[in-house]
């Protein structure tokens, strides 16, 4: 058995995650005394229809408890470190169409909690911790019923929790990196079977079918994120979903897709020549790439400032441009004028974990420069956060056509040999990184997905 499976056969650590989440609130001053409150995602109906909706449990609620239980809840005693999941009792209607739900005992020995109760007794529970003179009670406040009653308690603290959670989440312990690894694992085996389909594929549908269908028949039900199954121009559309255009005349797929697994995200992306060999054009543009990403991972170590190694992969995007002969001017002014932009317009990576575009990043997408706008990471990245590093460049009429039609701008563009790049479309390569403190050594690429 691998370490990952090794790994994963213990409960997920979601005690360990109540207690950081509980550090993080008291050691900027607020109440000790105090339960935390969640409740999972609610089961939802289809509009005018006898159906669930699909379910994606909470992940605020994921990360203190492990359980992708619907209609769910959870209190974390802070001082006397007690969780306590409710979980809704048995409905017999519900048995004959559903099947035995997870019993007390069963939810006990799976998940990481001190006690079970069923939902009809969280107002209860809350009532006999709430009523000393000090205790509070966090919550997130979209995210309580309206049948929850917090009258016990002295104190409702409801800015902080999600801050919390969502500063916690950025630092991936061993267990978290699991997940990450297994949905990495999972993904890999599911991009080469769409690499493998696209010989035979006459429409990006089936490139979309065989990525989701290995990765169901490997474990994992659902997807991080709409898989993008670009293929000829649409590749330079950044997140395409049609995924359902013939493949003829075209020359490159990019395929960006990630599994997810126990509530944990990939995110890879891989770009490849339909016929087998890469024109001229498509080469000259994945070779570039390929070196914004390995001069990018050159940079990664904890603590590093995320803005510096982005705008690294602009200045090897620069020097490629020019050598392609599709920029013209000096390598300051390119950079100074945000030239780059016009072919990589998005920010180099994110975090990753519960979510695609995971929590934490302080994102600014209100700065004027528009080199750091969608920068989804901002500042210093710690030793344990995973994050994408997925440089691109890309042929895009909708942005390099109003570049060309501003003078200021277009002195710097070569038209005659941008104009034999157009079909290449676009190429990107994205892998998840985990950083590494110095001890450990720096970083880790947790995506083995094969490239060219
Ligand atoms: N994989 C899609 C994205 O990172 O936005
Ligand atoms: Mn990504």
């Amino acid at each position: 058995m691998s370490l990952t499976d090794t790994t994963l056969k213990e409960k997920y650590p979601a005690k360990a995650h109540c207690q950081r989440v509980a550090k993080y609130l008291t050691d900027r001053g607020l109440p000790s005394d105090a339960v935390i409150y969640l409740e999972a995602q609610k089961t939802r109906m289809v509009e005018d229809d006898d159906q669930a909706d699909h379910f994606r449990q909470r992940r605020y609620f994921f990360y203190l408890s492990g359980c992708k239980v619907p209609d769910a809840y959870l209190v974390y005693n802070i001082p006397q470190n007690i969780l306590t999941l409710f979980i809704p009792p048995i409905d017999p209607e519900s048995v004959i169409w559903a099947g035995l739900p997870e019993s007390k005992e069963e939810a006990l020995a799976k998940y990481d909690v001190d006690d079970v109760l069923y939902t009809n007794e969280v107002n209860a529970a809350l009532a006999a911790y709430g009523p000393r003179k000090t205790t509070s009670v966090y919550a997130i406040p979209e995210q309580v019923s309206e049948h929850i009653t917090f009258l016990p308690f002295v104190g409702t603290e409801l800015s902080s929790l999600r801050e919390a959670i969502d500063e916690c989440r950025v630092i991936k312990d061993t267990y978290e990196v699991a997940l990450i690894r297994k949905a990495n694992e999972i993904s890999t085996l599911a991009h080469i079977e769409a690499q493998k389909a696209a010989s035979t594929a006459t429409n990006e549908e089936q490139l979309y079918g065989a990525f989701i269908g290995t990765c169901i028949s490997n474990g994992a039900h659902e997807q991080a994120y709409h898989s993008i199954c670009a293929t000829g121009h649409s590749c330079a559309t950044l997140h395409y979903i049609r995924n359902d255009q013939p493949l003829r005349n075209r020359l490159n797929v990019l395929l960006d897709a990630g599994a997810e697994y126990d509530c944990y995200c990939a995110d890879i992306t891989r770009t490849f020549p339909l016929s087998g060999t890469f024109t001229p054009e498509s080469q000259t543009i994945y070779d570039l790439v390929k070196e914004m990403q390995e001069s990018c991972f050159d940079m990664l170590y904890a603590g590093m400032n995320w803005e510096d190694v982005h705008e690294n992969a602009h200045k090897v995007a620069i020097k490629g441009l020019l050598k392609a002969g599709i920029l013209k001017g000096s390598e300051q002014e390119l950079l100074e004028k945000r030239i780059s932009t016009a072919f990589f317009p998005h920010g180099l990576g994110h975090y990753l974990g519960m979510d695609t575009h995971d929590t934490g990043g302080h994102a600014n997408y209100e700065d004027p420069d528009p080199m750091f706008k969608y920068l989804r990471v901002r500042g210093q990245v710690p030793a344990g956060a995973v994050i994408t590093v997925e440089p691109g460049i890309y042929f895009c009429r909708f942005i390099i056509e109003p570049v060309l039609e501003d003078p200021e701008r277009a002195k710097y563009i070569v038209k005659e040999a941008l104009d034999k790049y157009w079909d290449v479309g676009g190429v990107r390569i994205e892998d998840d990184v985990l950083i590494k403190d110095e001890k450990e050594g720096g970083w880790e690429n947790l995506t083995d997905t094969p490239k060219l």
